[in-house]
């Protein structure tokens, strides 16, 4: 029974804002709750130990992806991990790649933002706008497909979890490989798969990729990342071709 026991959480702590700080690990010590999340921990860490602790999160039910860290070395939702799951000594860091606003609050809305700029995630059409058109009728099928793909959060875990990354910071990650898969699916959007390859034909793109599918591991919407990149790479090879 874990319910009742003392978590020890064990925080990376630093903000490079404040002159002269310096990276340190500190620990905090809590009575563990019935049905306790990570987020709550750290809630009530900063309610009744150390109020300047930086942490983020917005709707705290895994759907605005701002609460993402390091759990015990792992990217993971803070709002959506069970305390009970995890040992009684937890530890937390920042998601790396991205900038750290302070302790494990990372600016992922930057990178997030320079991605979706690189890439043009949004709809390319000639068709003028028309507010009286009626909407165009798309198959429930592959409405329902490509939902599937805009189920992304935006959470950074992917990228904290890929390895390319870490060499080459320019690589638009799965994140941003699965943007292009949601566009290339959507008959609204008339850009042709050469020009998809302008986007991602190189090694920052799908080329740079190693497979090694650490995205896929950790992504918390469990994206079908897998065959989303095999199948983007076996189109943009045929076009390269
Ligand atoms: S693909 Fe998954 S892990 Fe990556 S940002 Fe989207 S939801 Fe998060
Ligand atoms: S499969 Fe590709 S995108 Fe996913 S973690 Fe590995 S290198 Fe990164
Ligand atoms: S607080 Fe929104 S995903 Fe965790």
């Amino acid at each position: 029974m874990s319910e009742g026991r003392t978590l020890h959480v064990h925080i990376l702590r630093f903000d490079p804002h404040l002159k002269d700080d310096k990276p340190r690990i500190e620990t905090f010590e809590l009575r563990e709750a019935p049905g306790m999340t990570l987020y709550i921990a750290l809630n009530d860490i900063r309610k009744y130990l150390d109020n300047s602790l930086k942490f983020d999160f917005v709707c705290r039910a895994g759907i605005c992806g701002s609460c993402a860290m390091l759990i015990n070395g792992r990217p993971g939702l803070a709002c959506r991990t069970l305390t009970s799951k995890l040992d009684a000594h937890i530890s937390l860091a920042p998601l790396p790649v991205f900038e750290l606003i302070g302790d494990l609050s990372v600016h992922t809305g930057n990178w997030m933002r320079g991605m979706s700029e690189r890439l043009e995630t949004w709809i390319h059409t000639q068709k003028a706008p028309d507010i009286d058109r009626m909407e165009e009728r798309m198959e429930p099928e592959l409405a329902e497909a490509i939902y599937e793909l805009d189920r992304c959060i935006e959470c950074g875990c992917c990228i904290a979890g890929c390895g390319t990354i870490q060499m080459r910071e320019s690589f638009v990650g799965a994140v941003g490989l699965n943007k292009i898969a949601r566009y290339r699916l959507d008959p609204r959007d008339e850009r042709s798969d050469a020009q998809l390859y302008q986007l991602i034909g190189d090694e920052d793109g799908v080329f740079g990729c190693m497979s090694l599918l650490g995205c896929a591991d950790v992504c918390p919407k469990e994206l079908p990342l897998q065959s989303q990149i095999a199948y983007l790479r076996r189109k943009m090879v045929q076009i390269g071709k």
